[in-house]
This record gives C-alpha cells, structure tokens and sequence, in this order.
C-alpha cells in the first residue's frame, strides 16, 4: 500500500504541474446590490431538487434540503423550487406539502434571524449553530422547533406506514394522481406536476405576511418500455416543466441529500453571470461540495479536499471548472438555445 501510495503520488504531482494555473475568483455581493438597488431587475431563480427513492432518500431529508433552498436571501417573488421526484411516491408528495406548511414560519424566523444554516435538522443539531443565552430561550425558538419537531414526526410515521391514509388525501388535490384507477408505481406511471405554492397568489404568504417562493412537485412521466436516463432524465423534464412556468433565467441544481448552507448562495452566483466584462462567457457556477458530521481528522476521506482546493482551483487560470453534478448554477440559455427564450419578455434572459 505505502509503495503504491509513493508511484501514485509521484505520478499526480507530475502530471498536475504542468497543467496547475492557480487562479482564484471571489465574488463581491456588496457591487451587486449597489448595481441592482430594486430587486425586480434581478434575475429569476429555478431550483431543482432530484430525489429518486424514498427508502434510500427519506422524505424528512428531502424537505430539509427543499426548505433549505425556500429560505434564500433573494426576492422570493424570483425564486422557484422544484423537486423532482423519480420514485413517484405519495410519502414524498404528502412531506413536500408538510413542508409548505412549516416554510410559512421557518421562512420568517430565519431572515429576521439570520441563521445559519438554513436546513432545520442541520440549525437544531448543530450546538455551535444555537444562539446562546436568552435568545435561544426564548419562546420564538422553542416554537418553531417544536414545530419542526412535529412535521418530522408526522411524516416519519407516514414512512412508517408506507402509504397516506384517506382523511389525509384530502387535504391537498394533489394526492388525487395517486387513486387506484390510476395504478401508480415506480417505473410505470402518468407524470404528475402539482403546484403546491404559487408565488402569484395573494394568500400565498408567510406568517409576517411576505410572499412565499414558488413550490412545485414534478414527477415524469415513466413507461417500462421507455428508457429513463436517471437524473439526466429527470433535469430534462425539469427544464421543460419549469420553462412553462417561472422560466428563470438561472437554475440551480442540487441533490435532495445536499442543503445549501449559505443563504447568499445566489447572489454570489449571479457575480460571475452578470459580470460586465466577462459574465456572458460564463455558463455555470460550481459552488464547491462540503461535506457535513465527517469523522474525527476526517479518518476515511470522506471530503475531497484534494480535488476542491487543489485541483479545481488549478482549472481556473484556464476559465475552466468542472461540473460535478449538484450545487451548480446554470445559465438557462447556455443549455437551451436563445430562441426558447425570445417569446418571455426579459425574464428569460439575464442581460
Ligand atoms: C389499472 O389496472 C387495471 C387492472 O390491471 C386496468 O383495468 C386499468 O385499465 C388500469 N388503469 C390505467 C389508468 O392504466
Ligand atoms: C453524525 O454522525 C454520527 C456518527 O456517524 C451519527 O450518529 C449522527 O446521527 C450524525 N449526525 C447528523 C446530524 O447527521
Ligand atoms: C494562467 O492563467 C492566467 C490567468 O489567470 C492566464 O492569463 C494564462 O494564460 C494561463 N496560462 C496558461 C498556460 O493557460
């Protein structure tokens, strides 16, 4: 093991030090707000959350993500989440309209607030993340806690249970998709697109009485016969759905098993894309992946440090970077063409 360490690390020096041009880019998020001061003249958001089981990926874990995403420090009149379920299951339509319910307070407590991050199970558990003292005492939090505490028991005794009992169904339209006559399963089944929050709405608000972003479940239609393609898929039928209704000109996408730890995330993407001398050779942003409760030292080498800060920094002399499948902003145009765009006026474009 030690000699095969020394000839492979002997060889990745080699071959990375003639390509390695360390050039590193930040953003600056403060000449963004000073050049876009009415939050109308930003761009337009989609998210798009890929879950495809909801045994390997719970339910609780997915809205985690989804409210994660919700909570963004960005006009939520732009923003729109979508998630993209490939199991096609009820559990996780039932935990997405649960979620719905929680985001009114969850959304409000953490911009007042300014929490980090903004994933409830990770803000609970994480004793650095508690405000200490009086604040953390205080009945705000111990509310929103316990409401949190309830969503996720509810929606873990759903798991348990395997399916959503009638008296429940009746609680949003959507669960309709999921009767008998329509003979629901994994692999075969009508595609379903249900619109659990409607950003245009009126009563679509938080508590305090602030719009809510949109929120949209989407699973594809699947047929035996027909390959599916997996994730690429189910971004492919993302891509469709969306551009029909918010069609943002940036989309984020982001594994349901990956929350986004920074609320700014967005606006230092939208750095990069609209920068005015090189932002339109821009055509996505790749947030690095941050691994969360890894061991001690990191014993197994869970994060790839490597990778992150040696090798993808080492791309950027290049103009370089490397996809790396979730927590990526893309430019809609850069993946669609301009001419599905031209009929939306501006929205779907971001210059
Ligand atoms: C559901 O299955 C039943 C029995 O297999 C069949 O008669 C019915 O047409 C199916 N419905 C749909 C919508 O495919
Ligand atoms: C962190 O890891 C430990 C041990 O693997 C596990 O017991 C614990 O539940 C994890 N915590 C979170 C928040 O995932
Ligand atoms: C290295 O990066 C710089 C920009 O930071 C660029 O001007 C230069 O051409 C790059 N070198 C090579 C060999 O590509």
């Amino acid at each position: 093991m030690f000699a095969a360490e020394l000839v492979l690390g002997f060889h990745w020096i080699c071959c990375q030090a003639v390509r390695w041009n360390l050039t590193r880019y930040s953003p600056l998020p403060h000449l963004l707000s000073q050049r876009f001061t009415h939050e109308e003249e930003l761009p337009a958001v989609d998210v798009f959350v890929c879950t495809a089981d909801p045994v390997i990926e719970p339910p609780t874990l997915v809205v985690n993500t989804v409210l994660s995403v919700m909570s963004y420090n960005y006009p939520t009149r732009k923003l729109a989440v979508y998630l993209s379920d490939d199991g096609c299951s009820e559990l996780t339509f039932y935990a997405l309209h649960q979620a719905s319910q929680f985001a009114k307070h969850w959304i409000p407590f953490c911009k007042r607030r300014n929490i980090e991050p903004r994933s409830p199970d990770a803000y609970f558990d994480k004793p650095t993340a508690r405000p200490s003292g009086q604040e953390w005492e205080s009945m705000k939090c111990f509310y929103v806690k316990k409401l949190y505490e309830e969503m996720k028991s509810r929606i873990e005794t759903m798991a348990e249970k395997g399916s959503v009992p009638p008296e429940t169904r009746s609680q949003h339209k959507g669960f309709l998709q999921w009767g008998r006559h329509n003979n629901v399963t994994k692999r075969n089944h009508q595609s379903i697109v249900e619109i659990v929050i409607d950003g245009r709405e009126e009563d679509a608000v938080d508590e305090d009485g602030d719009r809510l972003p949109t929120l949209v479940y989407v699973a594809r239609e699947k047929r035996p016969q027909f390959h599916h393609n997996f994730k690429a898929g189910a971004m492919n039928a993302l891509i469709r759905a969306s551009s029909e209704m918010s069609n943002g000109a940036v989309i984020l996408n982001l594994d349901c098993d990956m929350f986004s730890n920074d609320p700014d995330a967005i606006r230092d993407a939208l750095c990069f894309f609209l920068d005015e001398q090189s932002g339109h050779r821009i055509a996505f942003v790749q947030h690095p992946q941050q691994y969360f409760n890894v061991t001690k030292n990191d014993l197994y080498g869970n994060s790839p440090l490597q990778t992150d800060k040696v090798e993808l920094a080492g791309m950027g002399g290049y103009g370089a970077a490397l996809y790396i499948g979730t927590g990526c902003f893309h430019r809609r145009e850069a993946l669609c063409g301009n001419k599905y765009s031209s009929k939306v006026d501006g929205q779907g474009s971001i210059n």
